[in-house]
């Protein structure tokens, strides 16, 4: 199924776009549909996609220890491409996960002609960053 401008639009980061720049930001995703248990990163480890959850819940892992759970319209994944450093977190799916999924390059051209959802984007991860307990998104 292809990724709409209508799926795009239900999610909270995107929820602001005109519906020009949601036609061409969903032209860039790809979906992907895993099964509970799966590991969509890994601390430690290098990473090169940016993921959005359509539907399904996520746990964060640091250390061995979940340190936040995320759900439905939830983003992970950019802290790898946007710092150009290792996976900090390892992310597992707890239940069947629905994602949207954007390589590194196709994430640099959102970061570059979508300011708004750039900037929401980084708001998010410096609160992950400094982050120590769980806390929502
Ligand atoms: P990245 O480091 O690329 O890969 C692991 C991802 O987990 C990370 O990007 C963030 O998207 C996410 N993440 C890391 N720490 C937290 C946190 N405290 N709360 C929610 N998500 C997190």
């Amino acid at each position: 199924m292809a990724v709409t401008a209508d799926r795009l639009r239900a999610i909270p980061l995107f929820s602001t776009l005109s519906e020009t720049e949601l036609e061409a930001t969903a032209g860039h995703f790809t979906e992907r549909d895993v099964a509970p248990g799966a590991c969509l990163t890994v601390e430690g480890a290098s990473g090169y996609c940016f993921f959005v959850i359509e539907h399904g819940t996520a746990e964060v892992e640091q250390d061995g220890k979940v340190v936040n759970t995320l759900g439905d319209g939830d983003f992970f994944g950019e802290m790898a491409i946007v710092s150009g450093e290792r996976r900090s977190a390892t992310v597992r799916a707890v239940s069947p996960l629905d994602l949207l999924v954007l390589f590194g390059t196709e994430f640099r051209l959102l970061e570059r002609d979508l300011p708004s959802v750039a900037e929401k984007i980084v708001e998010t991860m410096r609160r992950r960053a400094g982050a120590p307990s769980p806390q929502a998104g």
